[in-house]
């Protein structure tokens, strides 16, 4: 069957996450096979604007199966989000004759996109790229598992010398509006309390539960904190929990060690199916569509049905933790 595009460019945008790199080989493979023309746009939306096109050949896949961050660079364009920066995006898109993109990245980076289609008749398809795990339309987000095993060999780490020193201990990931890798973490570590965002966070409780347990002389006690839990951050949380308890924590950042890191094996495999997938359904005529894998099969929605949508926190999971880390 003759594919329904010709030409078509592949961009990474938004925070970066493990799994850009193999997802990009992905593309770049399946569109080489399948006879596409092939540009890499640098910088994100962004570089559509900026005019930053590279053609590309099979050569520039090889050795990203491995590779963290993303080798066509990232942003998040404040100009994209204004239709004048999204007419010179469409204009360069057009001057080459590209007819659809695959768009790596987040909700934001799909909001824009979604604009430029209506606007300007552009269309593409999305592949769910964030670490932190909370688009609507998968289960699972490219990056969201290797920044996982990152935090886990991190807080084992604390948690060797916490039960050195009998100290308590903050952690704070990264997740501003999602405790997806909080949870996850705290179950897989054996944490002792997780405060997350989508759930309301009793500090006072918390300080009597780290009381009781130094008072029976509990050799480490590791609160794992998501960055955008409504009660602060770690370091406040350490220091209101200090006032009430009369307990000194330290405070463990991890920050953006958590964004980087050689994709583990499932976000490899993630990247390169959905990287596949997206190049095909477009020549397979398919318009303004996200990728995401539910119920381990592939799936296509339509972008519509995505954006603006807040996806359910895995009630179940947060009663294991409920359990388990308390
Ligand atoms: O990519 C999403 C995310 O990792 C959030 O969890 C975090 O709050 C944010 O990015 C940090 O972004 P920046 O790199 O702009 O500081």
């Amino acid at each position: 069957m003759e594919n329904a595009v010709k030409k078509i460019a592949i961009l990474t945008s938004g925070g970066d996450c493990p799994g850009m790199n193999p997802c990009i080989r992905a593309a770049v493979r399946t569109a080489v096979a399948r006879g596409l023309e092939i540009y890499g746009v640098y910088d994100g939306l962004q570089g559509l604007i900026d005019d930053r096109f590279e053609k590309l050949k099979g050569t520039f896949a090889s050795g990203l199966s491995s590779l963290g961050g993303t080798v066509l660079g990232t942003a998040r364009s404040a100009e994209f989000m204004t239709p004048e920066g999204r007419a010179k995006a469409a204009e360069n898109v057009r001057r080459r004759g590209v007819e659809a993109l695959v768009i790596m990245g987040g909700d934001g980076s799909f909001r824009g996109g979604s604009a430029l289609c209506q606007e300007q008749g552009i269309h593409f398809a999305g592949l769910p790229c964030t670490i932190d795990n909370d688009m609507y339309g998968t289960d699972y987000t490219i990056g969201f598992n290797t920044a996982l095993d990152t935090i886990v060999e991190a807080v084992d780490k604390v948690r060797d010398t916490a039960r050195s020193h009998h100290r308590l201990f903050f952690v704070e990931t990264m997740g501003r509006y999602s405790g997806a890798l909080a949870v996850s973490a705290a179950v897989a570590t054996g944490a002792d309390a997780v405060l997350i965002p989508e759930t309301k966070t009793d500090l006072p409780a918390l300080a009597e539960k780290i009381k009781k347990s130094f008072a029976r002389a509990h050799k480490s006690f590791i609160v794992i904190v998501a960055e955008g839990d409504e009660a602060g951050n770690a370091i406040t949380i350490e220091k209101k929990v200090r006032e009430l308890s009369g307990v000194e924590g330290r405070v463990c950042v991890l920050g953006h060690v958590q964004r980087g890191g050689s994709p583990c094996a499932f976000d490899r495999i993630l990247a390169s199916v959905l990287g596949l997938r997206a190049v095909e359904a477009l020549c397979e005529g398919k318009k303004n569509i996200f990728l995401g894998v539910q119920d381990e099969k592939v799936t296509i929605t339509p972008i519509e049905e995505i954006i603006g949508k807040k996806k359910p926190f895995r009630k179940n999971f947060l009663e294991v933790a409920d359990v388990l880390c308390t």
